[in-house]
């Protein structure tokens, strides 16, 4: 049977562990599992795609059959261009529905042949995001509890004083 390969796709705007978490479950279904630095045009990133992807490999090195990529276009095409049959999105609260299920939906119609997975987060990551960890980073607040710790200190130093 040929390898089955899923693309793991968002912003890492910084990778958190609620990101980790997802990640590594998908490394657990699938045989290999692109992560992917997308850009979403809603949202202006505080860090450059090459430190987000320098985070992520620091957080995931145990994870062997993950590849980390960066692509600026639309994910349907990165998805075909590399033969993958499923996305893989973590899902949190139902805020996140409305906006998840149109992307599925929209990225169904571009690239039938690879099915949106969705992976329920975890209730301790329910309410974790990397926009509330720039938050708290940015005041100076302890991040420990919402990124890994090999990066912890990094994005504290990027982030502080930067409200
Ligand atoms: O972590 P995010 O910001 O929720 O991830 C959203 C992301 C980057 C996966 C989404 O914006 C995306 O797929 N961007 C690539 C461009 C694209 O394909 N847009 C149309 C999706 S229907």
């Amino acid at each position: 049977m040929s390898e089955r390969i899923a693309v793991c796709p968002g912003s890492f705007d910084p990778v958190t562990l609620g990101h980790l978490d997802i990640m590594s479950r998908a490394s657990a279904l699938f045989d290999r599992v692109i992560v992917l630095v997308s850009v979403n045009p809603k949202k202006v990133p505080s860090f450059t795609p090459e430190e987000r992807i320098d985070m992520i490999k620091k957080v995931t090195g145990h994870l062997t059959n993950i590849e980390i990529k960066t692509f600026d276009g639309l994910l349907a095409d990165f998805v075909r261009s590399i033969g993958a049959t499923a996305i893989v999105k973590g899902l949190r609260a139902m805020t996140d529905f409305e906006y998840e299920f149109q992307m599925a939906l929209a990225n169904r119609k571009l690239c039938p042949e690879a099915e949106t997975v969705f992976l329920v987060t975890r209730s301790e990551n329910m309410y974790l995001s990397s926009s509330v960890v720039k938050q708290i980073a940015s005041f100076g607040g302890d991040i420990s509890g919402f990124v890994p710790h090999e990066i912890k200190d990094f994005i504290a130093q990027r982030l502080c004083n930067k409200q």
